[in-house]
């Protein structure tokens, strides 16, 4: 039978045999520590020279200096509630061998640049904190999943090859689709219009690719989606899903990583009161904020980060930006008939000044505008035939959002950068390991 270490509160007193890779070691004479970890968790083995159970032969006692840190071993011993910690086990080891004896690990437990660290990526993910991180990335994307599969959502992946652009071509990535150009999908919306015809509620959740030429905290040039859409939801219809949605997520989230999200020191009140409703403010209102801090701001354009940290400043939930301006936002949202120029858009900014997590939106649903704003978009109506069609066939009233993974995982972990937040990040000038 095969033993973990997240298993050991139901084993105390008996013998059994790990395996994994050494973490640290330290010794002080009599008494030598192997922090072993195996994944799922981290044990102290104490090697202690002796015949009773739970103690080592002198062979295995003075072999100890062969568990160089990472090396891969097997080790077998007594579980032992720790004397002073509840619920805290160690291993009496009888025995430990080698898998493999690892040469000496770039990275120590000291600190290290970053440039490094990203250059050993494959490496970094062993730490404490790299794993607490992936396993609160992990609860995120489950409790997405679960969030929408509870309420009759159906998952229709979109492609990720595709003929057009979804959010304007300046962030396209070209690729060859045999004699055909195609392009890595930049958002599974248009797709998801079309499953929500056919479905009503639906979701996608993919990776997405921006080819954006800049280094920034929040942007990744691969990052991961989630991107529901429901027939005949309004924009309002569209923020209250939101805001459900990422009180779910969040709630769920520091319930069930309570202790990673301690790893990573994260202060967990600042995300206790992230529950709906959530504030709303028109984009007008938004845009008279931001002046009064930031004289440079011009009224009608997109915010900045540093826009957006003010807004989000002035509430301890997240907030959505409503209205934007039609020209700043992507040919497919719907102008509002009542608000000349302002489109039925809404973003969601998280708190702490963690910037845009959710951008969505009412879809245009009448064909002439939406020709219109193709032409004026200086897009290629003949990319669009079949999306234009879902505006020919019983065209209905729509709305959606795309909530970005690694935005929340940086949010909820208070992470600074998102370069951490998924295992192998794609960066503007980096795509190694
Ligand atoms: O605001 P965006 O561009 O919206 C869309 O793509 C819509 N088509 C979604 C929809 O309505 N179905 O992107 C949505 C979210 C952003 O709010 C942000 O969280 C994330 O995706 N995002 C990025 N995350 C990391 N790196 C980037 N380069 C990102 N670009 C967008
Ligand atoms: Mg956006």
């Amino acid at each position: 039978m095969r033993y973990f270490i997240s298993d050991l509160k139901d084993h105390v007193g008996q013998k059994l045999e790990l395996k994994g890779w050494v973490y640290n070691t330290r010794s002080s004479g009599k008494v030598k520590f192997l922090e072993l970890r195996d994944g799922t968790g981290m044990v102290s083995c104490i090697f202690y020279k002796g015949d009773k159970p739970g103690e080592c032969s002198a062979e295995i006692f003075d072999g100890f200096e062969q568990f160089t840190q990472e090396s891969s071993v097997k080790i077998t011993g007594i579980v032992r509630q720790h004397p002073k910690h509840q619920n805290v086990f160690e291993i009496g080891v009888e025995a430990a061998e080698l898998i493999q004896r690892a040469i000496e690990y770039p990275i120590s437990h000291k600190e290290h640049g970053t440039d490094f660290l990203m250059e050993n990526r494959h490496l970094w993910l062993r730490s404490k904190r790299q794993a607490a991180i992936l396993r609160v990335r992990h609860e995120i994307v489950r409790s997405i999943r679960d969030f929408f599969d509870g309420r009759g959502f159906t998952l229709t992946d979109a492609p990720i090859f595709t003929p057009s652009a979804c959010e304007g071509t300046t962030t396209l990535f070209e690729t060859q689709y045999f004699d055909e150009k195609a392009y890595l999908s930049q958002s599974g919306q248009l797709y998801m219009e079309a499953t929500a015809a056919a479905l009503g509620k639906v979701y996608c959740f993919g990776p997405t690719f921006r080819a954006e030429k800049s280094k920034t905290r929040r942007h990744l040039i691969e990052f991961w989606m989630v991107e529901p859409e429901v027939a005949f939801n309004d924009l309002y219809d569209n923020m209250e899903l939101a805001e459900q949605f990422v009180e779910y997520v969040v709630q769920r989230t520091i319930k069930n990583r309570a202790e990673e999200l301690k790893v990573l020191e994260r202060d967990v009140s600042k995300l206790e009161p992230i529950k709906g409703p959530f504030p709303r403010v028109h984009y007008d209102e938004a845009a008279l904020i931001i002046k009064k801090e930031n004289p440079n701001f011009i009224i009608g354009d997109d915010f900045g980060g540093t826009d957006e940290t003010i807004i989000s400043s002035k509430f301890e939930k997240p907030v959505f930006v409503h209205h934007y301006p039609a020209a700043i936002k992507a040919f497919y949202m719907k102008e509002d008939p009542e608000q000349a120029g302002k489109s039925m858009s809404c973003d969601l900014l998280a708190t702490e000044g963690y910037g845009e997590i959710i951008g969505g939106g009412q879809r245009e649903d009448n064909l002439e505008i939406l020709q219109r704003k193709i032409k004026e978009h200086e897009l290629q109506e003949k990319d669009f035939a079949w999306f234009m069609d879902l505006r020919r066939y019983g065209s209905f009233p729509h709305a959606g959002f795309g909530l970005g993974i690694e935005r929340t995982v940086a949010w909820i972990c208070g992470l600074p950068h998102v370069r951490e937040t998924i295992p192998f990040p794609r960066l503007y000038g980096r795509s190694y390991p």
